[in-house]
């Protein structure tokens, strides 16, 4: 990865559009003169809020390199509310958005994420959990997003939350997901990533969940406490990768629901990235009213309100994610 150390955070005061890879260069025919020349709309965090908004409301304007070999992450930490589930699906919608086709698979029974992707899973509607104990096939389960055609999703409906136990005496139980989530299945949707988001604990479904993908992303939230029971997961990860997964591993953290007034959100940040170093995306997400509201109106932030702070910074971390692809790619031949 190239670039600084520095969180790429609030761009609404701190924007530096030079960075951005989406960045247009001035028009150099245009006039300009006095104490603003140089300087365009889109230098003007106004200005840069308007252009990511407008990418948003007018998507196939940006398109992401579509990854050589399709993605699947797999979003886990069993402490809850650190932002796996709004993680899922902003992240999701800011990949869409670029250009690419994300299916998101809801591994928790609360449903949250199905719930902000505007997916119906009252119990009853074919989810996850029917694929896991084989009732139904993923192409039975799967419903496109009604904000995009690109964002399709696995609901999870309350059923899920007997799953846990039900998987215990079934053959293979580890590996359901992977086994259902059918490379044909998976082929056929043109799926370039899939997120998949893990309930708050280390059971069965965060399981399945690692075995079926390769990278592990983990969200840790800027407070107190922050690290704690990560050691945790990393060793789950590491039983899981000897035993069932070998190409598992932790390639992408995200720093979430930072509060750049406090001293405590940088101390973290800081610990977080001597910890995880160039697996910790440049991009942070803010804490933002905005990213709390949009789930209530079965929306992600990007559709909720496109130019805010949280919409920027989840694009951002998409644009990141996605490029992540190329220099991986770069470093092996
Ligand atoms: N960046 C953010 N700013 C403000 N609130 C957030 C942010 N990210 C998540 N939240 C809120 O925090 C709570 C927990 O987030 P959630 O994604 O559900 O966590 P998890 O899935 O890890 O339990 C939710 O109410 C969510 O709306
Ligand atoms: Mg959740």
């Amino acid at each position: 990865m190239s670039g600084g150390p520095e969180a790429t955070v609030s761009r609404e005061t701190n924007h530096d559009p030079s960075r951005s890879a989406d960045h247009v260069p001035p028009n150099q025919d245009e006039p300009a003169s006095g104490p603003y020349e140089g300087i365009t709309l889109e230098d003007t965090p106004i200005g840069a809020a308007a252009q990511r908004a407008s990418q948003v409301l007018h998507p196939g304007s940006v398109t992401l390199p579509k990854p050589e070999r399709r993605r699947m992450l797999t979003i886990a930490n069993q402490k809850g509310g650190v932002g796996k589930t709004t993680t899922a699906v902003n992240l999701a919608s800011a990949l869409a958005v670029q250009g690419l086709t994300v299916l998101v698979v809801d591994l928790d029974p609360q449903g949250n994420a199905s719930t902000a992707l505007g997916v119906p899973h009252h119990s009853g509607v074919p989810s996850s959990y029917e694929l896991l104990i084989g009732e139904v096939t993923p192409k039975e389960a799967v419903q496109q997003s009604p904000h995009s055609e690109k964002l399709y999703c696995i609901p999870a409906t309350i059923d899920l939350a007997g799953a846990e136990i039900e998987l215990v005496s079934m053959v293979a139980r580890e590996n359901r997901l992977k086994n259902a989530l059918s490379a044909a299945f998976l082929s056929e949707l043109d799926v370039d990533f899939v997120l998949v988001d893990c309930p708050p604990s280390l059971g069965l479904l965060t399981v399945n969940a690692l075995v079926a993908a390769n990278e592990v992303l983990i969200p840790i939230q800027c407070e107190y406490y922050a690290l704690e029971g990560v050691g945790q997961l990393l060793r789950n990860i590491e039983l899981v990768k000897s035993h069932l997964n070998p190409e598992l591993h932790v390639s992408t953290v995200l720093l979430t629901m930072y509060d750049g007034r406090t001293k405590l959100a940088d101390q973290v940040a800081e610990e977080v990235r001597g910890h995880f170093g160039d697996a910790v995306l440049r991009a942070v997400i803010p804490r933002s009213v905005k990213v709390s509201e949009a789930p209530g109106y079965g929306m992600t932030v990007l559709d909720y309100d496109p130019g805010s702070r949280g919409a920027m910074s989840y694009l951002d971390a998409g644009r990141e994610l996605a490029a992540r692809t190329a220099s991986t790619k770069a470093q092996e031949n």
